[in-house]
Parts: structure tokens; C-alpha cells; sequence
């Protein structure tokens, strides 16, 4: 059934009445989807770690003001150009810029974002793929009694094998591309309202059981007591590129969502809920995951191999560590998947337009492509581990694929994406399309939010971009 059956029948998502473009069925069903998208393996995986590398409370509090000064105002102009144009991003843009009769070059926002969810997805897929099999490692039992090396080689052999990650990134994939081609209606807002209170339950029960340890005290402190002398430049500017990941900005996410919002729905309120239940989860995650490490004497800064080698050793130590390293793995898949729809639903809209490509079409097409682009990434981890093709530049010098498409797309593409949104509603958008799409009801909080995607957003951008290009 395509989404305009859907529509006209009236299953769960309803028409907007011209042209049938479907909606979400109600503003939670949005703020569920988008924080969907948000909460990710950003939030439970990334997150952590680089609050544990950069020294805890300082970092949070600089991570806090980013999202607030920065992600939100951003969040609310990417929605409301999604809103406006009702459409996938490129031609939101193409449509927001004829009627303003701005440069058709707008256009390459759009573009460019969706090319970056491409990007993002075909690797994001392989890590989710990752999360799938820790799921079985623990339920298996496998964590239980074995040494830090033994944990640490489990991590390698996985990594080491094309044959396993392909296995586990094609089901994640399969996974995503069966739940966006559904639609709107039937796949997404159906799985996700299922998938997200799921998630706030086991992240609830992980952090409650954080709670029992006698380091709880220890992991709260290590987050909330700032110590400003473990602040570096890099780690305001880590703060500020993870806000941009963590929300799912820059990218046209926000946008391909916000053109099935209702019209009638705060733009505004909606976004803060959803920075808020982002800010959240990722403080929970963290709540959830060093008391666990202090409690097991371990350290905080490992890396990237914290939640899949540190933790796993707590959990192989705590009683009930089979059961509740299980039940985390799964809230990580959870909180994969639904960022993965995310990636993959611009990709599909933009087909879905395209005169005589179905909905599953588009899905398969889409996904398909990005399910072998993530071969790249698969190879990367082990067969070309050592082929560094950009290494002739001193920067990129031992940089797999991999490490080349995560930082295009986060160091480069995201931050730029961003930029050009924030001045797209900030200098050329016609200001009364914007004021009467925001409603702000106070002509003050409207000229104040104004200022900031004015002057302080691309001010903040551009030092970061500057700073990651030299
Ligand atoms: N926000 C997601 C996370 O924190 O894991 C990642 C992400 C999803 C980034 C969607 C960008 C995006 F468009």
C-alpha cells in the first residue's frame, strides 16, 4: 500500500489535504521519531567515551551550552524549512528559494545532506551491526568470566572478520530498509512507537541498576562536578561537533521529518523537547555506564572500546552481568535502528518524488547501495586496515575509509550544513515566512532567536570548521 492509499484510507498518518503528502498522526508521534533519530549510538556509545576522554563536568557543561545556543536554533530552522517546503531536502530548498526568488544554488544544502546521510548510514549500519552481535556475546555468556584480554580479543576477532561484520551489517540493514519502505504510517511511526519507550525503559532499569552499585556517587560526580583544568580548546570544539551529531543537524534528517509535521504543531517547543530528551538520554547513558567502569576499578577514558571491551569486563564481573549486559546491547540496537530509519528516510523521499519509483522501490534501491558502500567500511576494519588512500596528505596520514567518511561527514559536512542553514533563515529567507512558521508569540524571543542563527551560530560553526581544516 503507498503512503497515499495509506493516507486516503486513513490509517495511522493523515494527508494534508493537498496532494496527500503524508503526516505524522500527532505532534508526539514527531517528537518520538525525531527523537528517535537524535538518541543514537551518539548518545550511548559516543557520548560516554568522549566525556570520559575529556575529563568529565567541564566537558558536559560546554556540551550542555552547545546544545542549547547552538542545536536548538538550528534544530527549529531545519524544521521549519522541512515544514514550509513539504518536501524531501533538495526540493524543500528548491522550493523555499524560488519563492523567495533566491539562487537555485540553495538547492546543494539539500544535496549535500542527503549525500552525507548516505555516507553516514553505510558505516553507522556496520557499528549497529556490531551492537547486534555484542547482544548475542552477552546473552550467550561469553563475558562471564573472562580476563580483560580474552574481552579484548572477543572485540578484535569480531573486527577482524569481513565474513561476521557483513553478516550482522546486512541484517541491521534489512532491518532498516523493511521498516522506512513501509511508510511513513505503517513503518516508521508504528516501529517507533514501539522501539522508543522500549529504549527509556531499559535505559531506565541500566541506570537504576547503576544506582545499586556503591559507585553510583563516583559516576554522578565524574559528570556533574566541573574541573575546568581538564578542559582543552579540542574538547570545546569535540562538545560542539558532538552537538551537531548527536541532534542529527546539518543534514536535511531534521528537514526530510519536519515535512510530515502537521501545521498546526509548535515548531519551537517541539525542537526543545526533543534537544531535551537527547540531552537526557546521553546523561543517562552516562549515569548508567561509570558507575558500572568505577565500580570495577576500570578507567574512563578508553576510547572508542569503552562500552564494547570496558564494559563488557564489568558486566563478565557483576552479578546478574548476563542479564543486564544483555538488556543494554539491545537498548543500543534500539537506539541504532532508529537513527538508521532516520538516515535513510531523506534518501527515500528524494526517490519516492522521482516520477514512477515506488516507495519500496526507493527503499530497496537506496538501502541497497548503501548496504554495499558499507563494504568499504567492512574491509576497512580489517583487509585494508592498512590502505590509506588519502595518506600522501600528512593529515589523513594512516587513515583507513572508514576513518575518512566518518570525519567528512562529521567534521566537514555536518558543521557545513549547518552553517549555510543557519544563514539560509538567518539572512535570506523572507523574515515574515519565518516569524508566521514559528508562531514565537512574542516578537521579542523571535528577534532573539533571529540574532543567534544570525550572528552566533555561524560564528561558532565556522571556528570549528576552520579549526578541524587546519
Ligand atoms: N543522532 C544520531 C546519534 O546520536 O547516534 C546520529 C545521526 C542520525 C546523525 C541522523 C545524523 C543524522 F542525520
Amino acid at each position: 500500500m503507498t503512503e497515499l492509499t495509506q493516507a486516503a484510507t486513513g490509517s495511522a498518518a493523515q494527508a494534508d489535504g493537498k496532494g496527500g503528502h503524508p503526516l505524522w498522526s500527532s505532534r508526539l508521534a514527531f517528537i518520538l521519531a525525531a527523537s528517535g533519530s537524535a538518541v543514537g549510538l551518539g548518545n550511548i556509545w559516543k557520548f560516554p567515551y568522549i566525556t570520559g576522554e575529556n575529563g568529565g563536568g567541564a566537558f558536559v557543561l560546554v556540551y550542555l551550552l552547545c546544545i542549547a545556543l547552538i542545536g536548538i536554533p538550528i534544530m527549529v530552522a531545519e524544521v521549519m524549512i522541512g515544514r514550509r517546503g513539504g518536501a524531501s531536502p533538495i526540493n524543500s530548498m528548491r522550493k523555499l528559494a524560488s519563492r523567495d526568488n533566491l539562487s537555485r544554488r540553495w538547492i546543494w544544502i539539500g544535496g549535500m545532506g542527503m549525500v552525507a546521510s548516505f555516507l553516514i548510514l553505510s558505516f553507522y549500519s556496520v557499528i549497529g551491526g556490531w551492537a547486534l552481535s555484542y547482544v548475542g556475546n552477552s546473552a550467550g555468556g561469553l563475558f562471564v568470566g573472562s580476563s580483560s584480554d580474552e574481552i579484548g580479543a572477543l572485540f578484535g576477532n569480531l573486527l577482524s572478520d569481513p565474513y561476521t561484520l557483513l553478516l550482522w551489517h546486512s541484517v541491521f540493514m534489512v532491518l532498516v530498509i523493511m521498516i522506512v519502505a513501509r511508510g511513513v504510517s505503517s513503518g516508521m511511526e508504528k516501529a517507533i512507537n514501539i522501539l522508543m519507550p522500549v529504549l527509556f525503559v531499559l535505559l531506565l532499569v541500566m541506570v537504576g541498576y547503576a544506582m545499586s552499585t556503591d559507585s553510583f556517587g563516583a559516576g554522578f560526580e565524574f559528570l556533574f562536578s566541573p574541573d575546568f583544568s581538564k578542559l582543552t580548546t579540542e574538547g570545546v570544539l569535540t562538545a560542539l561537533g558532538h552537538a551537531f551529531f548527536t541532534l542529527s543537524l546539518g543534514m536535511g534528517v531534521m528537514m526530510a521529518y519536519g515535512s510530515y509535521l502537521p501545521k498546526n504543531v509548535s515548531i519551537v517547543k517541539t525542537a526543545v523537547t526533543v534537544s531535551v530528551v537527547d540531552t537526557a538520554v546521553a546523561l543517562l547513558a552516562g549515569l548508567a555506564i561509570f558507575p558500572l567502569v568505577f565500580a570495577n576499578g576500570m578507567e574512563a577514558g578508553a576510547g572508542p572500546g569503552l562500552i564494547f571491551q570496558t564494559l563488557p569486563i564489568a558486566f563478565g564481573q557483576m552479578s546478574g552481568g548476563v542479564v543486564f549486559g544483555t538488556l543494554f546491547f539491545v537498548l543500543l540496537v534500539v537506539a541504532a535502528v532508529t537513527s538508521a530509519i532516520s538516515l535513510l528516510e531523506p534518501v527515500v523521499e528524494w526517490f519516492e518524488e522521482q516520477k514512477g519509483i515506488s516507495r519500496l522501490t526507493g527503499a530497496f534501491i537506496g538501502g541497497g547501495s548503501i548496504w554495499a558502500l558499507g563494504i568499504l567500511t567492512i574491509l576497512s576494519l580489517n583487509v585494508w586496515s592498512d590502505f590509506a588512500p588519502l595518506g600522501m596528505f600528512e593529515r589523513f596520514e594512516g587513515k583507513t575509509i572508514f576513518d575518512l567518511l566518518d570525519y567528512v561527514t562529521a567534521n566537514l559536512m555536518m558543521p557545513l550544513g549547518g552553517l549555510f542553514i543557519a544563514l539560509f533563515v538567518g539572512w535570506f529567507m523572507s523574515k515574515p515566512s519565518a516569524e508566521n512558521e514559528l508562531s514565537f508569540g512574542s516578537v521579542f524571543a523571535f528577534n532573539c532567536f533571529m540574532f543567534i542563527l544570525r550572528y552566533i551560530t555561524p560564528a561558532a560553526v565556522l571556528v570549528v570548521f576552520v579549526y578541524n581544516l587546519l
